[in-house]
């Protein structure tokens, strides 16, 4: 696995016609980068259809834990590999504030998309009460010990709450601070495969800072949100990378 990734979080946006904005993506060389775009799951099928053979992975924005069963209105992990993903964001701040879904959810996610053959995106970040309280580190690496499955086939991102589409970003440094911190705890745990796994930065990244945020240290790419929508800006920060 490439451990550069440029990934584009969709959310809760698009339709059919905005597969155009993909369209429009694939029209540029292949970069040297992965590139992951993770759409609603209405779309996922159509995506991966639209990019199978091409540059862009497709991906779902949530699975449950069980492979199938009672469970009105959710998707699994074999669900979202049978309709052409390759990967599955877990955890995001969104879900664990939205459905209140905690660290031993995410892990039970994250082997279930394993199972199903996905890589999970794994999100962890602090508040901003947790980073003036100075409890950065401390928070992510619980959310780290607590949320990842037992392998290291996974990617990371660092996605700090206060930033996600605020238009704020951390220092270069604090950012630096965090990542070098991960992948210190990511090698204590799993060795050497730590060092194939991507740390992604998210929360606000642009064309505008994003070559400068893929500078710092053990930064190997973004999941990014609303830059991710339209192919123009989406395409800047993957040149970027
Ligand atoms: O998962 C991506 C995300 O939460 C960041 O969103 O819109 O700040 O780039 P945005």
């Amino acid at each position: 696995m490439a451990r550069k990734l440029a990934a584009g979080n969709w959310k809760m946006n698009g339709l059919s016609a905005d597969l155009a904005e993909i369209r429009t993506l694939l029209q540029a060389p292949a970069p040297g980068c992965g590139v992951l775009v993770c759409p609603a799951a209405t779309l996922v099928a159509a995506m991966a259809e639209a990019c199978a053979g091409s540059f862009v992975a497709v991906g779902g924005q949530d699975c449950h834990a069980a492979a199938k069963g009672a469970h009105t209105g959710d998707v699994s992990a074999p669900m979202l590999a049978d309709a052409g993903a390759s990967h599955v964001i877990l955890g995001h701040s969104e879900r664990r504030a939205d459905h209140g879904e905690d660290d031993a959810l995410v892990k039970a996610k994250a082997e279930a998309a394993l199972a199903a053959g996905l890589l999970p995106v794994i999100c962890v970040g602090e508040t901003e009460a947790e980073r003036d309280a100075g409890e950065t580190l401390a928070v992510v690496e619980a959310q780290l010990a607590g949320s990842l499955p037992e392998t290291a086939g996974l990617v990371i991102a660092y996605e700090p709450v206060w930033a996600i589409g605020t238009g704020r970003t951390p220092t270069l440094e604090q950012i630096a601070e965090v990542h070098d911190a991960m992948r210190a705890t990511l090698a204590a745990r799993f060795g050497a495969a730590a060092e194939d796994i991507p740390l992604l930065y998210g929360g606000s990244v642009k064309p505008g800072n994003a070559a400068e945020i893929f500078a710092v240290s053990n930064v190997d790419g973004a999941l990014v949100g609303g830059a991710s929508l339209k192919a123009a800006d989406f395409g800047a920060i993957i040149t970027a990378l």
